[in-house]
């Protein structure tokens, strides 16, 4: 790729919508957490742990990202966590950024929830203050309990209900249709919660028309197997519902075998509301721009396809119309003030 387009990708303004906060935990950190937490590691190193990010699907890599997780247990080690997130996202030139977490992860182990959101949120509020970056957090259920688990977590985050808006689905996706889990996301509905979900990642087709259908999320997650449905693809182009892509998780947890063979251009032709994210950056070997450049010199993408990317990171975003306009206008400021 040209040195321009490289640029382009790496200085424009964009949001994230599809990044898991734990999965931004590097190794460095988690070892840094295990020692100031006194939590004993299965890894001997940090060169042992990366060692293992090795993943042949999803369930391999949600084995290890849930023991890396394990060193979080103060309010301040979710801090520092998001805290190092948002500053390696500020360099990708990120405004705007909607972070997931996974509250049973860390309930189950006796972390309490307020610990997770105020730590996961000060950071929020630190990065709004110095650099005018905006976030929310969404609070994603663990496909693979129950649903009643899934309501208990909700109950317990609800005291926090102003940190949050929005609630996803996430962790194992064959077995565990979205159905599921349709009573907690009527309730979420009810509680005038933003819906998403993951689906058609590694399972099939149905399982975002039953996002859409039954949970009736406004985004859906990954997305990439609605090609094989062409009803369906119509229908996401025409309600405009945004997949949030994540071509280096694609590649890393093999539902691509190689970034040529992914179908991120396909779906943007298709008219569909697409936008690049990282998903689990320090497991899947980088952040937002690592995804843009990778997938721009894979494929044969250009630089209306980046302006339009970048526009589609906002529209999909979950803004007020104001602030939606402003981060817009930023980037056509950026593409028409930039030599092409
Ligand atoms: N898919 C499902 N669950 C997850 C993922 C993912 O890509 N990352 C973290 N939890
Ligand atoms: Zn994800």
């Amino acid at each position: 790729m040209n040195d321009a387009l490289r640029h382009t990708l790496q200085q424009m303004p964009k949001a994230e919508l599809h990044i898991h906060i734990e999965g931004s935990l590097e190794p460095e950190l988690i070892f840094a957490l295990a020692r100031r937490n006194n939590v004993a590691l299965a890894f001997e190193s940090v060169d042992a742990l990366r060692a293992a990010y090795a993943f042949t699907d999803l369930q391999s890599f949600l084995d290890i990202y849930y023991a890396g997780a394990s060193v979080l247990l103060t309010e301040q080690d979710f801090y520092d966590m998001t805290r190092a997130y948002l500053l390696r996202a500020q360099q990708d030139q990120v405004r705007h950024t909607e972070l997931f977490f996974d509250p049973q992860t860390h309930t189950a182990r006796g972390v309490p929830m307020e610990f997770v959101i105020n730590g996961i949120w000060r950071a929020l509020q630190d990065a709004q203050q110095e650099w005018g970056m905006t976030g929310a957090l969404i609070l994603c259920f663990l496909r693979h309990l129950s649903e009643d688990d899934a309501f208990d977590t909700l109950e317990l985050a609800l005291p926090l209900r102003d940190k949050f808006i929005g609630v996803g689905l996430d962790s194992s996706e064959l077995g565990h249709p979205p159905e599921k889990f349709a009573r907690v996301f009527a309730k979420c509905r009810q509680l005038g919660l933003h819906l998403v979900a993951h689906a058609g990642e590694e399972g099939p087709p149905a399982y975002i028309t039953s996002a859409l259908d039954v949970l009736k999320v406004e985004r859906i997650d990954h997305g990439v197997r609605c090609l094989e449905d062409a009803a369906l693809t119509a229908r996401l182009a025409h309600e405009r519902i945004p997949l949030t892509v994540c071509p280096l998780s694609n590649l890393k947890l093999r539902v691509v075998d190689q970034l040529a063979n992914h179908n991120l251009l396909q779906l943007l032709d298709a008219g569909l509301v697409v936008t690049v994210n990282s998903d689990d950056p320090a497991y899947f070997g980088g952040y937002m721009n690592d995804n843009f450049i990778a997938t721009f010199e894979a494929l044969p993408l250009t630089r209306e396809h980046a302006r339009v990317l970048a526009r589609n990171s906002f529209d999909a975003a979950f803004l007020d119309g104001a602030t939606r306009h402003k981060y817009l206008a930023e980037v056509d400021t950026f593409f028409d003030g930039q030599p092409a």
